[in-house]
């Protein structure tokens, strides 16, 4: 099926109350787990590559190109989209440049003015393309790749201005945070997100740091017009789990234990079962 815009997904989440799930990758196995997992559950997926990863895996070329290649070879029918993640401008040319299908433009560090402009641009740029777009008000906290948030949270009349800009999905700030959440964290701010959800004129709003947030919260965000959920850190933390599993066992030592294909085996079906779980979670199993 080739990889597709993520608008028509996201749209239909939006009407029919329901996320679709945004997994980061960073290599192969990573790439393979996920879309294995969007199959079995006939499920539509999001793959998103940060700048870092995309650097870490040699360039957004080879990127979209494995990830092509890997639809195609391994017969998947859902659909997928490839999106940047937290790109900067230059960043999102290049990546649209190397045949990615979704791209976000990441400007909530700058002013709102210069937000406002770049991101009309950029509205301009992928809509001649049927790439969607994902903009940012208000930057979500923690650090990813060397992108680092202050946890804030967004102006619902900043976002109105993004949206009525005709960005196709909108992240916004509401307290959420990339990474592992604090022990004395406050919880996602639903009075903001349902200001925001209200005044964006149905723009399908992004949650990004999927990692961490309780069941309830995901539920509630999910019938406040959120239609997109980003996780990362849970499937890396699996991975390292089940791979250091592995070596203390002294698998690796035993008979081909240390053969590739054998010591990534277990990090790999942890993902596996990540994804599944949260597209379970976020009801986007047989919305293909
Ligand atoms: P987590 O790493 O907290 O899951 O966040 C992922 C994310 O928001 C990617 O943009």
């Amino acid at each position: 099926m080739g990889l597709v815009s993520a608008k028509g997904m996201l749209d239909k989440a939006f009407k029919e109350g329901y996320a679709v799930g945004h997994f980061n990758i960073n290599n192969l196995e990573w790439t393979k787990a996920i879309l294995l997992t969007a199959q079995e559950m006939n499920s539509p997926v999001i793959l998103g590559v940060s700048e870092g990863a995309a650097k870490y895996m040699t360039g957004y070329i080879v990127v979209a190109d494995m990830v092509k290649a890997m639809v195609d070879s391994l017969n998947i029918t859902v659909p997928v989209a490839l999106h940047l993640d937290h790109g900067s401008y230059e960043g999102a040319l290049k990546a649209i440049e190397a045949g990615f299908s979704s791209v976000m433009f990441d400007g909530s560090h700058y002013s709102i003015e210069e937000n406002i402009k770049l991101t009309k641009e950029m509205v301009e740029r992928t809509r001649k393309l049927g790439i969607s777009l994902e903009a940012e008000v208000g930057a979500i906290g923690g650090e990813e790749d060397g992108v680092v948030g202050g946890g804030e949270v967004a102006d619902p009349k900043e976002c109105k201005m993004i949206a009525d800009l005709g960005v196709d999905f909108l992240a916004a700030g509401i307290g959420n945070i990339h990474g592992k959440y604090p022990e004395n964290w406050q919880g996602l701010n639903f009075e903001v997100l349902d200001a925001v959800n209200k005044i964006t004129n149905e723009t399908p709003l992004v949650l990004h740091g999927g990692t961490g947030i309780p069941v309830d919260m995901i539920k509630k965000a999910i019938s406040m017009g959120v239609s997109k959920i980003n996780v990362n850190t849970e499937c890396q933390l699996v991975f390292a789990e089940a791979t250091r599993k592995y070596i203390e066992a002294g698998k690796d030592l035993m008979g081909k234990g240390f053969d590739p294909r054998k010591l990534l085996a277990p990090g790999t079906d942890a993902i596996k079962q990540v994804v599944k779980e949260k597209m379970e979670l976020f009801g986007s199993v047989n919305k293909a």
